[in-house]
């Protein structure tokens, strides 16, 4: 733990970043099992945010652990750390004044509340990807659950490894259910309605 730091006072507040873009910045926090969808819908929304005039940034998991958490594997304590680092970055940016998306397994409960603290009410909001694993094991885009069933990985998400499903998420999207198009407008209504942007 570093010692002799002292905190300094920025010069601008997040409140002056909002005003100058023009829109809230919040922090939807994606979480589902592998394959469910969270990382497309992300994507999709940025993009129509983006497009609207809205600074938008996605943080997803796969990515992320390319870089910034490459150090990182699936153990309960390397996914714990995965995510308290990535709440801190997403509060970072929501600080920037940007709305970002982060797609990340985050299967312990314990872990998105503690991201959430960290945070305003306003400015979390939890996005619960919900599809069934017999439905994510079928689609298996990078073919892991088969491995994982193979027993070629360990602690995987679903099979070896838990996932506790969110008890209060703020919007639930049901990809098995609904497209990827619709569950994108489901969330961008959400933002509309509140007047975020
Ligand atoms: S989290 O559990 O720590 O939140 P994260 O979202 O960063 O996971 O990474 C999950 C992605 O890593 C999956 O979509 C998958 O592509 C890949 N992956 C590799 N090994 C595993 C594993 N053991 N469990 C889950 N996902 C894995």
């Amino acid at each position: 733990m570093a010692q002799n730091i002292v905190w300094h006072e920025p010069s601008l507040q997040k409140e002056e970043r909002r005003k100058r873009n023009g829109h809230h910045s919040a922090v939807f926090w994606f979480t589902g099992l592998s394959g469910s969808g969270k990382s497309t819908i992300a994507n999709r929304v940025a993009k129509k945010l983006h497009e609207l005039g809205v600074q938008t940034y996605v943080l997803d998991g796969d990515n992320i652990r390319h870089g910034l958490n490459k150090d990182l594997g699936f153990s309960e304590q390397d996914r714990k750390e995965n995510i308290r680092r990535i709440g801190e970055v997403a509060k970072l940016f929501v600080d920037s004044g940007q709305m970002v998306f982060t797609a990340f397994i985050s299967p312990f409960r314990e872990d998105r509340e503690t991201v959430r603290k960290l945070l305003e009410e306003d400015e979390f909001i939890e996005v619960y990807v919900k599809c069934p694993l017999s439905q994510c094991e079928e689609r298996d885009p990078k073919g892991l659950y088969k491995k994982a069933r193979k027993g070629e990985i360990s602690d995987f998400t679903g099979i070896s490894s838990p996932y506790e499903e969110p008890e209060s998420p703020e919007i639930v999207l049901e990809t098995d259910r609904f497209s990827i198009e619709e569950c994108a407008e489901q969330l961008l209504s959400y933002i509309k309605e509140r007047n975020w942007i």
